[in-house]
């Protein structure tokens, strides 16, 4: 290998296979792949064969005897055509690995490992109104029934209607054993006037803490918290594999103060949020909890730039609900990752009537993702964008503009904080 040189490939480039077998079985000839590296396959190691080249360029290797397989492109990202069917094709044609893995073993699994680990003590959860949460309670509970207890707190922070209409399907629908927590006071008290959307997050992530503490002191203090961390959390917020800088210091496990007291159980650490909805409807939910958008623990005070007041959060929670409103109404909620409006720190002026306006600002954040780690904007139909601007300038007092976020992720995040 060397490094450097004229041929560096970033980007898409066309690969073109001159071995078919195991790595490359049922693909054609000639795909697109996407390239990112400064350095190149000058000679190959004795017993190693060329099994395909970009524009002169060794692109993937092997020697089949020492089952050593090399790929010089990402198989892994979208912009690689057939990168699944590769990466299929090195576990079960190379590794000969079988297609055990069910969504009903794991679940079996899981609920097995964690009655082992609990034995006879008690849990505790915080259940934040999403199915990350509401899927590790279910594990939780199909091992160890009522001595789970979850906690569902309102924090002032979440979106219309949601605290009661959430704490409605978890005792009604999916008979879990739930308390809900008012601490919206202390919650905005602690956020006055703090702008840093870091320090926002240090906080409500430490004060969901101590309300839990509270609440499990009631309980005769269960040892065990469960969360419903997933692996781009994990590998997002701990540079797991290397040199991926810490991005955000949030997705519940940044969140946590070093004094945390329970032991932790996260059943979903090792899954992705399209694995996790397939555990969820397998545990008998309603499809329309399951596929509920994901919706960040600090809430709106991460959608409202710049400090976070009672007015503010009730003019973003009724933008929020006419975006939510109108992209069930086009029947896209499944397309999108998240849809969702986020209120600015600036006014612009308008004119309303014969009267002339100045006021806030809301951006439109609606992406499409497979994890929530790479994210595109969605490309919605006009009409949806222009219902839904009309609606929001029309409907909710404080609003006269409204802009459409176009930025993908990378470079943008979703989150606007
Ligand atoms: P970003 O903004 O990092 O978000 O592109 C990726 C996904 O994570 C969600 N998100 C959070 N979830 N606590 C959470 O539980 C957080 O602090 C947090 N910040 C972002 C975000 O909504 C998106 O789905």
């Amino acid at each position: 290998m060397v490094a450097g040189g004229d041929r560096r490939e970033f980007g898409k480039a066309m690969v073109d296979i001159s071995h078919p077998d195991t790595l490359f079985a049922g693909l054609p000839e000639r795909f697109q792949a996407w390239m990112s590296h400064g350095d190149r396959v000058a000679k190959l190691p004795s017993g190693f064969k060329i099994l395909a080249q970009s524009g002169g360029i060794i692109a993937a290797a092997a020697n089949e005897n020492k089952k050593i397989w090399g790929l010089q492109f990402h198989p892994e990202v979208i912009h690689t055509h057939h990168g699944k069917e590769i990466i299929e094709n090195f576990l079960t044609r190379a590794c000969g690995c079988k297609r055990e893995w069910t969504m009903s073993a794991f679940i079996e699994s899981t609920v097995r490992s964690i009655r082992e680990r609990v034995g006879e003590k008690s849990a505790l959860c915080g259940l934040s109104g999403g199915v990350d949460s509401a899927v590790a309670a279910l594990l939780v509970h199909k091992a160890i029934g009522d001595r789970l207890t979850c906690v569902f707190v309102d924090n002032g922070l979440l979106r219309k209607n949601e605290f009661e209409s959430v704490l409605a399907n978890f005792l009604e629908h999916l008979h879990l054993k739930v308390i809900g927590v008012d601490a919206s006071d202390k919650f905005l008290g602690r956020l006055q006037d703090i702008e840093d959307p870091e320090r926002k997050r240090k906080i409500i992530g430490e004060e969901f803490i101590r309300v839990f503490e509270r609440e499990a002191h009631k309980l005769g203090d269960p040892p065990f918290l469960v969360q419903g961390t997933l692996y781009p959390d994990v590998i997002e917020s701990t540079s797991v594999r290397g040199p991926s800088a810490v991005i955000k210091s949030h997705h519940n496990v940044g969140g946590l103060p070093k004094d945390i007291k329970f032991e932790l159980v996260e059943p979903l650490r090792e899954l992705f949020k399209d694995e996790v909805r397939k555990v969820g409807e397998e545990l008998g939910m309603d499809p329309h909890f399951v596929y509920r958008h994901p919706f960040p623990g600090p809430g709106l005070a991460v959608r409202i730039l710049g400090s976070v007041t009672s007015e503010r959060l009730s003019i973003l929670r009724e933008a929020d609900a006419i975006v939510h409103e109108e992209i069930d109404r086009a029947g896209l909620m499944r397309e999108l990752w998240q849809a969702f409006a986020v209120l600015l720190p600036i006014r612009s002026v308008g004119v309303m009537g014969d009267d002339r306006t100045y006021e806030n600002v809301a951006a439109l954040r609606i992406v499409t993702s497979m994890d929530g780690m790479t994210a595109d904007w969605a490309k919605l139909p006009s009409d949806v964008l222009e219902r839904m601007s009309t609606r929001i300038v029309n409907e909710v007092r404080g609003i006269n503009r409204v802009v459409y976020d176009i930025t993908s992720k990378p470079p943008g995040t979703i989150e606007w904080e």
